[in-house]
């Protein structure tokens, strides 16, 4: 059993110093408030939570669970601190880093004088890239070790929702974390191993960074549903039952094939729907920001893709797909095209593999290019075989994945430089001449 501190007895904090305790550890936890402390010391919650006054009380009976104001004396009889300060939004809505940065101050000073290796591991709510530029420096300068190696470091988001904050500990639905050493590696995976959920660990950033994506993504759900809800209503419909139904489509509608980064959406139907359904808002006079958004936003990654070709200085460029997505010869509204038809307009000179394409072509030549209407001399640009295509071009753009393509076009990267918007190898990173739209 393990010996933690928890610097901050807030709605987070509390909760994991008094589940921390039942699953058998000694727990010390930390706060500057002296009433607190004071309330949590006498066996009771200082917040309303369900379950939560019981296991404070037998916490406490125990004598696993006990509370101070003094960092040193949690860090000296302790081997790792959880750190759950708030972090409210600055006046200009960033992440206010005030009490993260004068708790790193207290835990390096308390680590420097304990002399022992100790793990520090975040688990507030930080923007990707706070480890690394704010906590690891403060807390090496506070205590004049180095993190790694003098000291542990981890980061360790909290996703437990308030109301539910006991359950969502012992049936959590992720856990992810990063740290800089073996050692808080270990530990977070000892702490976590008997709870039923997979367990990611990443580097620190990203840690930090799936925590802001769940909390957003939470945030988008709810408005986007309360936004055809409205529109709902306001032509004589339950919004309630509208959304149920779309929930029970777990194949298509909540499939996670639409939570993949990368290029913009098109087709006969999406752009052309959500434009009708903000023409039905505007007429019910109901207002729509989030789809009308999402229209902005597709035309955004369809000129970021633009933009990164034009930035690379290439003249002659190879299409991996021009068709909106692989599988079909259907050009109507495909990004692709219109990204292919704004190069070709401002004088590149554009060849595409598209083997769906193609069989339209020699099918029926009459037919093919099957809504096309922004790219000129379609079936002269057309390459029938992809390393021709590769070898003929100074850049590829790889649009679509095709499978009988990838093995070419993973011996290219490196090779030709290559803007990629669908991701030919999962583990392709943008490195030099290979640039991935999202990653
Ligand atoms: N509330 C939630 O449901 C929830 C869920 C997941 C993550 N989070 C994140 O967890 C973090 C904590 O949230 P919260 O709601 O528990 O905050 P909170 O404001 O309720 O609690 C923070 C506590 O930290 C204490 N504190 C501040 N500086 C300190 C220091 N130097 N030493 C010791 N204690 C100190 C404060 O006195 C306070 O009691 C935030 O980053 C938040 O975004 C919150």
């Amino acid at each position: 059993m393990a010996k933690i501190s928890v610097f901050g007895i807030g709605y987070v904090g509390v909760v994991s110093a008094a589940c921390l305790a039942k699953d058998g550890h000694e727990v010390i936890a930390v706060d500057l408030d002296p009433h607190k402390v004071e309330v949590l010391n006498a066996g009771r919650s200082p917040i309303v939570e369900n379950g939560l006054d019981e296991l404070i009380r037998e916490g406490v009976e125990s004598g696993r669970l006990r509370a101070t104001t003094s960092a040193a004396e949690a860090i000296a009889n302790t081997e790792a601190s959880f750190v759950c300060v708030g972090t409210p939004s600055d006046a200009d809505g960033s992440v206010g880093l005030k009490y993260v940065t004068s708790v790193c101050e207290n835990i390096g000073a308390a680590i420097a004088q304990k002399g022992g290796f100790h793990s520090v591991i975040m688990r507030s709510t930080i923007v990707p890239g706070t480890m690394e530029r704010v906590c690891i420096p403060t807390l090496m300068a506070a205590s004049g070790m180095k993190a790694g190696r003098d000291f542990g470091v981890g980061y360790f988001p909290e996703f437990l929702r308030e109301s539910t904050a006991i359950e969502d500990y012992y049936d959590p639905g992720l856990i992810v974390f990063g740290a800089l050493d073996d050692h808080t590696r270990d530990l977070l995976s000892e702490l976590n191993r008997h709870l039923p959920c997979e367990m990611h660990m990443v580097d620190l950033s990203t840690a930090e960074m799936v925590k802001y994506t769940s909390n957003s993504w939470r945030a988008v759900k709810i408005t986007f549903a309360n936004e055809i809800g409205n529109i709902a209503k306001a032509n004589g419909l339950d919004g309630q039952l509208v959304m149920r139904m779309l929930c029970s489509d777990t194949k298509v509608a909540m499939s996670p094939a639409f939570l993949r980064p990368g290029f913009a959406f098109g087709g006969s139907c999406l752009p052309k729907d959500v434009r009708a359904l903000t023409c039905v808002a505007a007429d019910s006079d109901v207002p729509s920001p989030l789809l009308s958004a999402v229209l902005e936003a597709n035309a955004g990654q369809i000129s970021r893709a633009e933009e990164m070709v034009r930035k690379s200085g290439a003249s002659k460029i190879g299409f991996v797909g021009v068709s909106f997505k692989s599988g079909t010869d259907d050009l109507r509204e495909s990004p692709l095209a219109d990204l292919a038809a704004r190069l070709i307009r401002s004088g590149q000179e554009v060849r595409i593999y598209d083997p769906f394409v193609s069989t339209a072509f020699s099918n029926d030549p009459e037919a093919a290019g099957r809504g096309n209407d922004v790219v000129p001399d379609l079936g002269a640009r057309m390459l029938p075989e992809i390393r021709e295509l590769i070898a003929d071009s100074e850049i590829v753009v790889v649009g679509n994945a095709y499978e009988e393509a990838m093995p070419a076009l993973i011996e290219a990267i490196g090779h030709r430089p290559m803007i990629d918007l669908t991701r030919v190898e999962a583990q392709a990173r943008s490195n030099g001449s290979y640039q991935g739209i999202c990653w």
